[in-house]
């Protein structure tokens, strides 16, 4: 080794020794007869004394080195002169005095500062992704990423479950994004598929007796990318046979709440964990409905309550025409009470009403609780129950702002779930500290598809119904309740799952209640219809996204954030500039011919 100890290992009882560093040039400051270079490695800063009465030689080198060269040095471990130790650095009791240096690469002035913690355009960072994660927080992220992998490992290790890969050139696994096709040279005019999940494949798995199978599984979806999504991401794949819901529930929700204590611990012991701490446990549980009415939305962020008050019938009646109208043709009125806030100007609250019109809202109506009474641009059309009422149902006091808007109901859950976001936000109500962790159980196993004039699965087509509701397959599908669960915290998915279908007969049915004509099936699912008749057992398992929860944990904004080599949102890799052209030998090779240029 290049090195006896790291840049983060030295303290005050190291005093005296003889050491070897190696690292890059963090900063450099020439105070005329000594230099201080702080220098850099993945572990930490220490600070270097370069003094030409101990070494002439090592003192010319320290005058030639600029910022992020690398550097070799020797010296001696010293406690820093009284009063000048930094409390701020895990290494500032000491200081190494070096005896001699060599420089092992020199560098260019880098496109940005990587030793300062500040914005830089993202462009620049992912083009030179490789500086940029040399800077403290992405190191920390990555390294952060690589524990949480390696607990995951451990802990299904600990309890039997195998790891197992599954291939990435394969048959189209669809999860409702668009597939990346990867032409045959060999087979002219076929495609592989990029997995968006291994979901057949850990269904086989299970065919194949593994009984417990998990697998970090890197998957491909070519779908509009948004701040917790990316073109190839990384799950935790999970499946279990001779289960029932509720066990791979506790299962996961094990594994998350003892991950997240060891890493709290970790970081309380001074190592690099997190400092974050759950909401409640065990996990709160909400079927989809009730998260639905009470938050709008099917991931809620539930930090802070703010709860979607129905007030439909309470103002199916009313003197103000939109709400009686909109309830009139089957829609809702609800609002969300915002507390503190009814001195809001109007301005602000024009604000708010252009928020909500983003998510398809036609308005916003408000009623301040101000101390001189209720103030609202539609008072005068309420009556004094339905005014009461109102202030009832929303539990507001004075000094409140209610927010109501009128629609079908899923324009309602959106403009005001996200409305009750944003005022989460603004009136600082998300603890960055808190992990909220929760299930949402009880999806409808279909819905109806208006474009398509047909039922879509909710969550994939291999996903089992709750026994009961099976009669219903037929006669009112929407109505059938399936045996899955989603895990959520703070406002994002983090991860999804279920029961799956095990018997063929089941699965069967279910494609004919999709309305895939049988060709298509055998076409596209044919060897797991097979697998099913030779024995599956009952089966189900999960799937958390490991960039998700990862970004969480490190409190980054976005997934491109905790991933080392991330795409833009366009899908672009800006550091090696893929997708690229490729050339017509390889285009013929491939039998492809490119249809315009
Ligand atoms: P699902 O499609 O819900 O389920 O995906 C599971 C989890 O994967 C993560 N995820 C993503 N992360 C980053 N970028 C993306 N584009 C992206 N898409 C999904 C999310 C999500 O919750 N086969 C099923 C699982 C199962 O039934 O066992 C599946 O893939 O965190
Ligand atoms: P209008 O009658 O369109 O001038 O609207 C009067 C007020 O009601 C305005 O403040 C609108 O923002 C609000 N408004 C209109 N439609 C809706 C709706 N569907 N839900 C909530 N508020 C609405």
């Amino acid at each position: 080794m290049l090195k006896t100890h790291t840049c983060g290992e030295l303290r005050a009882e190291h005093e005296g020794q003889e050491v070897t560093l190696a690292g890059w040039v963090h900063r450099r400051r020439d105070h005329g007869g000594l230099i201080f270079v702080d220098l850099r490695d993945r572990e930490g800063i220490t600070q270097v004394v370069f003094n030409p009465e101990t070494s002439a030689e090592a003192h010319a080198v320290a005058g030639q080195v600029r910022t992020e060269y690398v550097l070799q040095l020797w010296g001696t471990v010293r406690r820093r002169p009284e009063g000048m130790d930094n409390p701020n650095m895990a290494t500032g009791e000491i200081e190494v005095l070096a005896t001699q240096a060599r420089i092992l690469n020199p560098a260019e002035t880098p496109p940005f500062y990587i030793n300062k913690e500040e914005e830089v355009d993202e462009a620049l960072r992912l083009k030179y992704r490789y500086l940029d994660l040399r800077r403290r927080r992405m190191q920390r992220n990555i390294i952060l990423r690589h524990k949480v992998v390696k607990f995951i490992r451990d802990f299904l290790d600990e309890r039997g479950f195998v790891e197992i890969e599954t291939p990435i050139l394969i048959k189209s696994t669809p999860e409702g994004a668009r597939d990346y096709l990867v032409p045959s040279r060999v087979n002219p005019g076929r495609f592989y598929a990029l997995p968006q999940s291994p979901q057949q494949l850990k269904q086989l798995l299970m065919v194949a007796g593994f009984e417990k199978y998990f697998q970090i599984a890197r998957c491909f979806r070519d779908e509009d990318l948004r701040a917790d999504r990316q073109p190839e991401f990384t799950q935790l794949d999970i499946e279990m046979s001779f289960v029932e819901q509720e066990d791979v529930l506790r299962l996961t929700e094990e594994l998350f709440i003892s991950l997240v204590e060891t890493l709290a611990a970790a970081e309380s012991a001074g190592g690099l964990g997190l400092n974050k701490r759950l909401w409640r446990k065990p996990f709160p549980r909400l079927s989809y409905q009730e998260a639905l009415e009470r938050y709008g939305s099917d991931k809620p962020d539930l930090r802070f309550d703010m709860p979607l008050v129905d007030l439909t019938d309470l103002l199916a009646e009313c003197e103000f025409r939109v709400f009686r109208e909109v309830v009139g043709s089957g829609g809702q009125v609800k609002a969300i009470c915002v507390s503190g806030c009814a001195d809001y100007t109007r301005r602000q609250i024009d604000e708010l009403a252009d928020f909500v019109k983003q998510y398809g809202a036609k308005g916003l109506v408000w009623l301040a609780l101000s101390a001189e009474g209720p103030r609202s641009p539609i008072a005068k059309f309420l009556s004094e129950g339905e005014l009461a009422g109102i202030v009832t149902r929303t539990k507001a006091e004075t000094g409140d702002l209610i927010l109501f808007v009128a629609d079908k109901p899923k324009v309602v859950a959106e403009s005001l779930g996200s409305l009750r976001r944003e005022m989460g936000q603004r009136l600082g109500l998300l603890d960055d500290s808190v992990l909220a962790f929760a299930w949402i159980l009880d999806f409808p196993l279909l819905e109806w598809d208006e474009e398509e004039g047909r039922y879509n699965a909710v969550h994939h087509p291999f996903t089992s119904a709750v026994e009961e509701d099976w009669p219903l397959l037929e006669t009112d599908p929407g109505r059938v309740r399936a045996k899955a669960y989603d895990i959520v915290c703070n406002g994002w998915e983090i991860g999804g799952g279920s029961i799956r279908i095990h018997q063929r007969d089941l699965q069967d049915r279910m494609f004919r209640a999709l309305g895939l004509p049988p060709e298509q099936v055998q076409a596209q699912f044919g060897y797991m219809l097979e697998a099913f008749r030779y024995g599956a057992p009952p089966h189900g398992g999960i799937a958390p996204g490991i960039d998700r929860l990862v970004m969480l944990l490190a409190d980054e904004p976005n997934i491109r954030e905790v991933i080392a080599f991330p795409k833009t949102q366009s899908a672009v890799d800006l550091m090696t500039g893929a997708p690229s052209p490729v050339t017509e030998e390889q285009l013929a090779e491939l039998h492809l011919r490119l249809a315009d240029g």
